[in-house]
């Protein structure tokens, strides 16, 4: 393959972390094969866009995205443009046809390859594709980069734990563009965090589509809860997070490592999807409402202060008023900390495409108003209860808006602005919370002034 060293590559990103994760992934794999990575798109001969398919908003964006490209493509023929992700997996072929100044197309488990597709565009080829389904996927033991743009180490890393998913849900794409739920054997995940810390890194958080099933099929069955309490032991390492859990793989044994790992945040991410049983069971998602809150309520008793978000749809085909109507009742019931909320979206291939009884756009967007002024409330009035209380918050950098200022994020992952100086980077310090907004919290230092790590033991629940 051709190495051209330092010719620059931008790597445009949509959707989720998982999808974050993967760019920096993929942009280890180009730094490796000879080339930089630059963030400025005008400077870059190779553009990669990596795409999401999870809803149409999402995928529409990226095609006027690709649109745009156009114009750079004319004024710079030179060019190369690639696009990957699970738009590409979704698309292969289509994407050149409604784009024709797209040079290379490739999928979900393939990124290991992008510098000899590359290579291959160079040496002429046209309309270069690969989408396919690989037994093992090598990028998911790339180590990704953790500097920031300006070269400077981040403290927080993700890591992927899993890849695929083998749930089906009825309106969602990933299980057929990301593949089959495959786990990393715990040895190669331990590898991984080491380094990491070793280069500076304080948080990670476990990356999967359903983390909490991880293990299954591994040659050596590791299950989550085990693999968290490796994680826990390795010296250096701070704060564990991990996301996305599903509700129906929400072991007992998972539950009772919150409180008792030190290094694992308050914090848990359990997508909810309805509050009706019917539009559970027509989802597919393999649990009922009851289910949903009584593992909440065993997650509260363990660790009092856990922080709960979701993530919820409104207008799944079906959804009467009265189905959504239990969907408020059980946001009533939970009160989470957040909320990501979605109108459902028409995917092809997936179950859901072929149900009847639609519901119009336009309900879809009056349920989801009504959703979210809900969620609003409920996300400031838990985060005024934290006023007058002491957090712990590690210190990620000077604030965006106020240089003066310095921002972090809570345990349970809030973020928090108070006066300091750049000096405490890195640093976990304790603060007192003093005024409380929608997106952030403000703080000042205790009066015990200096840095102190707030242990978790002080707010272990009886058990
Ligand atoms: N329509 C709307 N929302 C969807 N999600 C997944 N598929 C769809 C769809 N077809 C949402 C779910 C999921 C989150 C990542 O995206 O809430 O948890
Ligand atoms: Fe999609 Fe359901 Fe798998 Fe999540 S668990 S990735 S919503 S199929």
């Amino acid at each position: 393959m051709e190495k051209l060293a330092g010719e620059k590559f931008f790597i445009r990103t949509f959707g989720c972390q998982m999808n974050v994760h993967d760019s920096e992934q993929l942009a280890t794999i180009m730094t490796e094969a000879g080339y930089e990575r630059t963030g400025d798109e005008g400077a870059a001969a190779v553009i990669l866009v990596n795409t999401c398919s999870i809803r149409d908003k999402v995928a529409q964006k990226i095609v006027s995205q690709l649109g745009r490209y156009r114009t750079r493509k004319i004024k710079n023929p030179g060019l190369i443009i690639g696009v990957g992700g699970c738009l590409a997996q979704h698309w292969g072929r289509e994407i050149f046809k409604r784009a024709p100044h797209v040079d290379l197309v490739f999928g979900t488990h393939v990124l290991h390859e992008v510098p000899e597709l590359v290579g291959r565009v160079k040496n002429g080829y046209r309309m270069v594709m690969d989408t396919a389904f690989r037994e093992d996927i090598p990028s998911l033991d790339i180590c990704a980069a953790v500097t920031n743009g300006n070269g400077r180490l981040n403290l927080q890393a993700f890591v992927t734990i899993m890849q695929g998913c083998d749930n089906f849900c009825a309106y969602c794409v990933v299980p057929y563009l990301r593949g089959r739920e495959r786990s990393r054997p715990a040895a190669a995940i331990i590898r991984e965090i080491e380094a990491l810390v070793g280069r500076g890194v304080r948080e990670v958080t476990l990356l999967g589509q359903n983390v909490n099933s991880y293990g299954r099929g591994l040659a050596e069955e590791t299950s989550f809860p085990a693999l968290l309490e490796k994680i826990n032991a390795i010296p250096g390492l701070e704060r564990i997070r991990f996301t996305t859990s599903h509700p129906k793989d929400l072991s007992d044994g998972l539950i009772s490592c919150f409180g008792r790992l030190e290094k694992l945040c308050e914090h848990i991410h359990l997508p909810f999807q309805a509050g009706a049983n019917r539009v559970l069971e027509r989802m597919n998602r393999g649990y009922t409402r009851e289910e949903y809150l009584s593992r909440i309520e065993m997650l509260r008793k363990r660790c009092p202060d856990i922080a709960v978000t979701a993530d919820v749809m409104v207008g799944f085909p079906g959804e009467t008023e009265t189905d959504f109507e239990a969907t408020l009742t059980l946001m009533e019931a939970v009160r989470f900390d957040g909320l990501f909320s979605f109108m459902y979206s028409e995917r092809e291939g997936t179950q859901a495409l072929s149900f009847a009884d639609k519901v119009p756009e336009q309900e879809k967007r009056r349920r989801l108003m009504i959703l979210q002024a809900l969620q609003d409330r409920h996300t400031l009035e838990k985060n005024r209860a934290l006023i007058g209380k002491p957090v712990s918050v590690l210190v990620e950098g000077a604030s965006k808006n106020d240089r003066r200022e310095m921002t972090g994020r809570t345990r349970t992952n809030k973020i928090v602005n108070f006066a300091g100086s750049g000096d405490l980077r890195g640093q976990t310090v304790s603060l007192c919370i003093t005024a409380a907004y929608l997106h952030s919290l403000r703080g000042e230092p205790r009066k015990e002034g200096k840095a102190d790590v707030y242990r978790n033991e002080d707010r272990r629940a009886d058990h």
